[in-house]
């Protein structure tokens, strides 16, 4: 296998330092009133329209040369040589030496013969795998499908195995089987499990215990519980109807079975947890949407994959969209992101790129381990339009900080209720003009400064195929920053020591035991102990 392409940090390159330049003679006062005044391309000169999504950039703060610099500095850090690297299947998630592969997932598998030549052998076995899985997967999906008996889903699993599948079921409401209900359960809280629990009948439910490594607290303590409430209610001979009842969609197949699982579908270490909705982890949603509907998002997924893969870095979205992220984060230094879906169905959009974002690219030291001087992953939140406008928009329109803010827009409505549609979308476009033009009054309280920045994405429609197209771009641009970081994306550290010390507190609940605990948590644990 060849090795990982050389990259120069990206702050001792000398588009960073021009950039820096730039920002100082031009971009930090930077006028998007007076760049459309003067410039009647603008609009055109920075929109685009990508496989699925049409995007403008053109309320950002930048100009042709802050995008030409940005462009430089990608090229100087090897963004595309990275990007490349990553299509290869070398094995660019270094700190847990595996290929990152997520791209396979939606690649058809005609490329298996047409590309074989060109492709790393890890590559070509993958992808015949990939396809076994898939048509497994979904013939199972439409055999639940046309089960009446099963009427209730219930997604046990948690970050990318409830994220993923749980924003996309939602967002293709549209698309799904009448007479099927889909639960998620993440949180090892047991008010959430205890409340899904008491809406079901054990005859009528399929259990998905969705987990990557199969060994997570939160969903193995949740799916033990699910099998306990399972055997308890069905009594006598429960154990047989578990087949039929429970499905495992794991990496880990062997501990599934362990667990007594028969059923199960496997993905591979080469998907990370937040990159999982289109391998196994994505049954609800193929069972919600069928085999056609999943289809179609692995197809507008794989469109958008072929975009980054080919485009010209300048013309090529996920590029512009992480560059941009590092002008904002870097040289601006805003902190966040907004992304605020006009589209009630994308409701857990924010939920899912946070992890996307935030998981991928929170990071603090380069790929060898050294710390980095420059800040990485922004803070990613948000709300469906116009509800965010009546709690948080105060803040974005008239905050002390600045908050670039990402909008998605649906062209066209699935309902038929006359005048809705208009005003939602009349909305996003207000709120997109009122942060860009403002409304100066100096020194009052009705003071709108405006020139705040918001990209725009518009899908024609939201289907399958639009929602796999819009998952690709948000994976591609967090790849685009991080690569631009030096980071490694792929991995999450950061999770772990949580994780132990629950495992101590835990038992230390049981037994009061406060032995070198510092003050606060001792405090705090016979306080909880007192109360329980
Ligand atoms: O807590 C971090 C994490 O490992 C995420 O990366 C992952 O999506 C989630 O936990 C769930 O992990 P698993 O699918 O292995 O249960």
């Amino acid at each position: 296998m060849s090795s990982l392409p050389l990259t120069t940090r990206c702050d001792r390159t000398p588009a960073w330092a021009e950039l820096q330049s730039h920002y100082a003679a031009a971009g930090q006062s930077f006028d998007l009133r007076r760049a459309f005044a003067s410039d009647a391309q603008r609009f055109n000169d920075f929109s685009q329209q990508a496989p699925h999504v049409f995007a403008d950039l053109s309320k950002n703060l930048i100009d042709m040369p802050t995008q030409s610099l940005l462009l430089a500095l990608a090229e100087q850090c090897g963004v595309a040589a990275h990007r490349d690297a990553m299509f290869a299947g070398l094995p660019i998630n270094n700190t847990e030496q595996r290929a990152v592969m997520h791209f396979l997932l939606r690649q058809p598998a005609a490329a298996v013969s047409t590309n074989a030549s060109h492709a790393e052998p890890v590559w070509q076995e993958a992808l015949q795998q990939v396809h076994e899985t898939l048509g497994a997967m979904l013939a199972y999906a439409e055999q639940v499908r046309t089960d009446e008996a099963i009427t209730d889903i219930v997604n046990i699993g948690i970050g990318g195995s409830d994220l993923g599948p749980q924003m996309a079921v939602r967002a293709l409401d549209a698309f799904c089987q009448p007479g099927k209900r889909f639960h998620f359960v993440s949180n090892v809280d047991g008010h959430e499990l205890a409340r899904v629990l008491a809406g079901l009948q054990p005859r009528n439910t399929l259990f998905l215990i969705a987990s990557k490594t199969f060994t997570t607290a939160e969903t193995m303590t949740n799916a033990q519980s699910a099998r306990h409430w399972f055997e308890t209610r069905m009594g006598e001979g429960a154990s047989a109807h578990i087949a039929r009842h429970f499905a495992a969609l794991t990496t880990n197949v062997q501990a599934a079975q362990a667990f007594g699982i028969r059923t199960t579908f496997g993905f591979w270490d080469w998907v990370g947890g937040r990159y999982s909705l289109m391998s196994a982890i994505g049954l609800p949603l193929a069972i919600a949407v069928g085999a056609q509907g999943f289809g179609d998002m692995l197809a507008g997924a794989h469109a958008m994959d072929e975009h980054f893969k080919t485009a010209a870095l300048a013309n090529n979205l996920p590029v512009r969209l992480g560059l941009l992220d590092v002008w904002y984060r870097n040289f601006h230094g805003f902190t966040s992101r907004s992304i605020a879906p006009y589209h009630s169905a994308l409701g857990r959009l924010p939920a899912y790129l946070q992890q996307l974002e935030m998981e991928s690219n929170g990071k603090r030291v380069d790929r060898d381990g050294q710390a980095l001087p420059y800040g990485t992953s922004p803070v990613l939140w948000g709300e469906p339009g116009t509800n965010g406008q009546h709690a948080y928009f105060q803040m974005l329109h008239q905050g002390s900080d600045v908050v670039p803010v990402e909008f998605v827009a649906v062209k066209t409505a699935r309902h038929d209720l006359p005048g809705h549609h208009a005003k939602l979308l009349a909305n996003a476009l207000a709120q997109a003009q009122a942060f860009m033009v403002g409304q100066p009054e100096p020194g009052g309280h009705r003071d709108f400064p405006g020139n705040r920045p918001s990209t725009f994405l518009v899908l024609d429609d939201l289907t399958p195929a639009s929602l796999g197209a819009l998952i690709a771009l948000q994976e591609h641009r967090v790849f685009v920053s991080g690569s631009v970081w030096g980071i490694n994306s792929f991995d999450q550290w950061g999770v772990e020591l949580g994780k132990v010390l629950a495992t101590d507190i835990e038992v230390r609940l049981g037994n009061g035991d406060t032995a070198s605990l510092d003050g606060s948590t001792a405090g705090l644990l016979n306080k909880l102990r007192s109360s329980a």
